[in-house]
């Protein structure tokens, strides 16, 4: 696990764009597939509109990129609090990526349905997989970080937290609302991890989920290990405040 702080949002939409391009490289190359999975809510909304930039765009092999989500919430594509509809829209319609390259959650079905043909279309992806893998193995999962410690769409206390044998299921938000979410064993399998967290309104629980006691089921991001992977924290210094400068050495 490792930590790295930028002095504001700006500078970490940036460094995090720059290292996206960067691992999408590696796994053209390596792999010939760049899998992806990514965050929703507002804080990755400044990184992808930088991804649309002529400067990211063109470093990025899009042909090779496949886009999946960690989570969705059980609205259509086009209302404001769609997942897929923010990224589309901060990037996705702006790039040369084919549609059938763009793996998004059909937040308008019944949840049910929408997981388990999402769980359907993980297995399809880890069947693409050489060698052959029983959990698809993403090359990047972005995560974000919810004010109670939740990450993607796996809240505190919720079934989903538990789930081994589903890699997509629906869950609810303490709100009440529907959502859907991968569960760990897909988020622990991937190559690269990246939490990217940003303002003072998030210090205190990422303290807490870095170096505070070890309650995963109470704080769902410090379910976050990957097996084989890394993980890395990108935090604005609003974010980092309350890390002690040990976490941070
Ligand atoms: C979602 C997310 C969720 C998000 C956190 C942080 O659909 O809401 O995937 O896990 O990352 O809630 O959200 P903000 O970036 O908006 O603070």
């Amino acid at each position: 696990m490792s930590i790295e702080v930028l002095k504001d949002d700006e500078a970490l939409a940036l460094r995090v764009a720059d290292l996206f391009a960067l691992a999408a490289q590696e796994a053209s190359t390596a792999r010939g597939r760049f899998a992806v999975a990514l965050s929703g809510g507002e804080t990755p909304r400044a990184l992808y509109k930088l991804l649309a930039r002529q400067q990211f765009s063109q470093k990025i092999p899009w042909r090779r990129t496949q886009l999946y989500w960690g989570d969705e919430r059980c609205v259509p594509p086009d209302d404001p609090r769609s997942n897929y509809g923010m990224a589309r829209d901060a990037f996705i319609k702006h790039v040369p990526i084919a549609a059938e390259n763009v793996h998004r959650m059909r937040g308008e079905d019944l949840p049910e349905e929408a997981a388990h043909e999402y769980d359907a279309e993980l297995r399809r992806l880890a069947d693409q997989m050489r060698p052959r893998v029983e959990v698809p193995v993403f090359d990047l999962v972005l995560l974000g970080l919810g004010g109670d410690g939740h990450t993607a769409s796996l809240f505190p206390h919720s079934e989903a937290l538990t789930v081994e044998d589903a890699f997509c299921v629906s869950t609810t938000a303490p709100d009440g609302s529907p959502r859907l979410t991968m569960t760990a064993p897909v988020i622990n399998a991937a190559r690269r991890v990246w939490f990217v967290v940003s303002g003072a309104g998030k210090a205190g629980m990422v303290a807490e989920v870095i170096e505070g006691l070890r309650m995963p089921n109470a704080v769902p991001a410090q379910g976050v290990a990957p097996v084989h992977g890394s993980l890395t924290w990108f935090l604005d210094e609003a974010a980092a405040a309350e890390l002690s400068p040990d976490a941070r050495a």
